[in-house]
């Protein structure tokens, strides 16, 4: 089944017939809130609200294991995680849907894996690419039948937050190839590799990051906000897509 983690600007789905929500516990807290479970176009999906339904948990206190150990628990085995992106690349936009396929991770005191010692053996796994490939290509194919324009790759880099970067972190991640900056993406990716979940994201270019383009004086969070209603309507309509696509292919199995 699929799992949509939705973020900022997406603690529902518009297009989700609500079936049931329930509250789930796991070895590791709470998750950020119920889960909701519903269709889309017929076919089951669970989705959470990663900052909650209320947007009241940041970036570093979302509880990223019990979110994924939640989703895994209740039968997820594919996963599209949606984040607001600020853009470095210059061929990024406001607007625009991205599918990363690297990431570089800035964030610190995470609860970064489900292996913390005591009795577990530590496990250091692949994370060479650390998308499953099925999933974003999934997604690239639905974005093409839906005929949504979504940028294929690039570097996320992941910073702590709660605060945007200054203009010298921005000109530091751009040497370093970041092409967009969020603060989410991690430890969420490599947990849903540890769960061994297919697991992609989904990038919406939200602003152009610190001290670039019309951010080059500040980010304008007005726009922001007026971009998030925007790009987020894509997204529903991608994964919208994305759910018909697999049942269609149920249908032809
Ligand atoms: N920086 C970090 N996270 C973000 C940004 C940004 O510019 N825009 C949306 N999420």
């Amino acid at each position: 089944m699929l799992g949509i983690i939705g973020g900022t600007g997406l603690t529902q789905l518009a297009n989700l017939e609500i079936t049931h929500r329930q509250v789930a516990r796991t070895p590791y807290g709470e998750p950020s809130g119920a889960l909701t479970f519903g269709r889309i176009c017929g076919q089951e999906v669970i989705f959470l609200a990663r900052h909650g339904y209320g947007h009241t948990i940041p970036p570093h206190n979302v509880n990223y294991r019990a979110n994924l150990w939640a989703l895994k628990d209740h039968g997820v085995d594919r996963v599209v995680s949606v984040a607001t992106v600020g853009a470095i690349h210059p061929g990024l936009l406001p607007g625009m849907l991205v599918i990363p396929s690297q990431i570089i991770d800035y964030t610190h005191g995470r609860e970064a894996t489900y292996f913390v010692g005591g009795d577990k053996p530590v496990v250091h796994l692949d994370f060479t690419l650390p998308y499953c490939e099925a999933m974003r290509a999934a997604l690239l194919e639905a974005a093409a039948s839906a005929g949504i324009t979504l940028r294929d790759g690039g570097v996320y880099g992941v910073t702590q937050g709660p605060r945007l970067e200054t203009a010298a972190e921005i000109n530091r991640m751009e040497r370093d190839g970041v092409d967009m900056v969020g603060m989410t993406g991690m430890p969420e990716a490599y947990l849903a590799r540890e769960l061994e979940l297919c697991y992609a994201a989904v990038g919406a270019v939200v602003n152009q990051a610190a001290g670039r383009g019309r951010s080059a004086e500040g980010i304008q969070m007005g726009e922001v906000q007026a971009m998030l209603g925007e790009v987020m309507l894509q997204v529903r309509r991608l994964i919208e897509q994305l759910v018909t696509d697999d049942a269609t292919a149920q249908s032809k199995a």
